[in-house]
């Protein structure tokens, strides 16, 4: 069967870690035979210069055709100022939402040749192996009324609103509890039911959809506290849910324990399984256009593609084991450099992952 792949590059260092994770599916095709066809589409900025629109039509089409989405990363300082509707995230944001992709899985494992690159102690992070479970078509990114508003009195206001319905909250619960029980069976809800409603209304959906997962432990944290503990021991940790703002940002966090955001695939699921993989880092204008930016998280992002929508297992865990083979060598990107290894660029880390395929 030949999987249809939509590649959309974007903005930033998107067309170099997209170039270095392609170059990886080319090898698994010549010499493992995956088949696959694959497209380009604009997203983001580079949509935005070249149709007015950050999330094309053509662009939504061809991903509702796809069987899963590669993107890189969309966003640069030259659209921080345009129209809000009109700013590459909106097109993110509108594919994720248009395609309903409502489940976003982050995990955050360190691999054992990293452990010195992470900010913690290894004792601390060595056998990392988190999963976040984020929600990711709802809360207060989608939520309405939103904008900025001037009063009459001429002062102005901002306003988001953070929703969530039952039927959000359970859908992504289930799929949490089915990820905690193929692990290690406890699954850990992350809110602020203390404060938020929202969150409160999360805590009780969340609870009540625990009956039918009797293999599962459930506990439930605050956010404020999930921050802390996830820096003090990250390892108590299993599987973690949380909504859309929450897992935001506690997955960046988590990235740093494993060395470096640049190492952090994710996908965003539907509820059949087809899905838009994509690293958890922005578009790092800063770095753009220079061969330094990882693409390791874009490679490892082709293989949680190739586990989670091609049903590709054999392949997946190749590109993962080629990507730990290449960091045991001692390569390493800028950002995960440690004394006596050696400094790569990007494309020279994918030709090095495509060589160790090949070993
Ligand atoms: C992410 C990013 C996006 C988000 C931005 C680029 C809209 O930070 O995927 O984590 O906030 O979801
Ligand atoms: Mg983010």
């Amino acid at each position: 069967m030949t999987h249809k792949i939509l590649l959309i590059s974007g903005d930033g260092i998107g067309p170099e870690i997209v170039g270095a994770a392609t170059g990886v599916l080319h090898a698994l095709r010549e010499r493992f035979g995956l088949q696959f066809d694959s497209e380009e589409a604009l997203m983001g900025g580079c949509a935005y210069e070249a149709t007015g629109e950050p999330l094309p039509e053509a662009t939504l089409k061809a991903g509702r055709a796809a069987d899963a989405i590669l993107l890189g990363a969309v966003g640069g300082p030259q659209w921080d100022q345009i129209e809000r509707a009109k700013r590459p995230e909106r097109g993110l944001l509108a594919l994720r939402s248009g395609l309903e992709l409502f489940c976003n899985l982050r995990p955050a494992s360190l691999f054992n040749a990293l452990a010195d690159a992470s900010a913690l102690k290894p004792e601390v992070v060595g056998g990392l192996d988190i999963m976040i479970v984020r929600e990711l078509t709802g809360d207060i990114y989608f939520g309405q009324p939103r904008g900025i508003e001037t009063l009459a009195d001429g002062s102005r206001v901002g306003r988001n609103t953070m929703i969530y319905s039952e039927a959000e909250i359970r859908r992504i619960a289930h799929a949490a509890f089915r990820t905690a029980g193929q692990r290690q069976g406890r699954l850990c809800s992350v809110d602020k039911a203390n404060v938020l409603e929202t969150t409160e209304l999360w805590r009780e959906v969340v609870t009540e959809v625990a009956k039918e997962y009797p293999a599962v432990s459930l506990s439930h944290m605050y956010v404020d506290n999930a921050a802390m503990q996830l820096v003090r021991a990250p390892k108590q940790f299993d599987v973690i849910v949380t909504g859309n703002i929450f897992g935001d940002i506690l997955s960046d966090l988590a990235s740093m324990l494993t060395g470096s955001i640049g190492m952090l695939p994710s996908a965003s699921l539907d509820a059949n399984g087809k899905g838009m993989y994509e690293p958890i880092h922005g578009s790092a204008p800063d770095i753009a256009g220079r061969n330094i930016a990882n693409p390791l998280a874009t490679i490892l992002s082709v293989a949680m593609m190739l586990r989670y929508s091609l049903n590709e297992p054999t392949q997946a865990v190749r590109v993962e084991q080629a990507v730990a083979r290449v960091l045991e060598q001692g390569y390493r990107t800028a950002d995960i450099q440690s004394p006596g290894t050696h400094v790569v660029g990007t494309v020279e880390m994918g030709q090095q992952v495509v060589a160790a395929l090949q070993a």
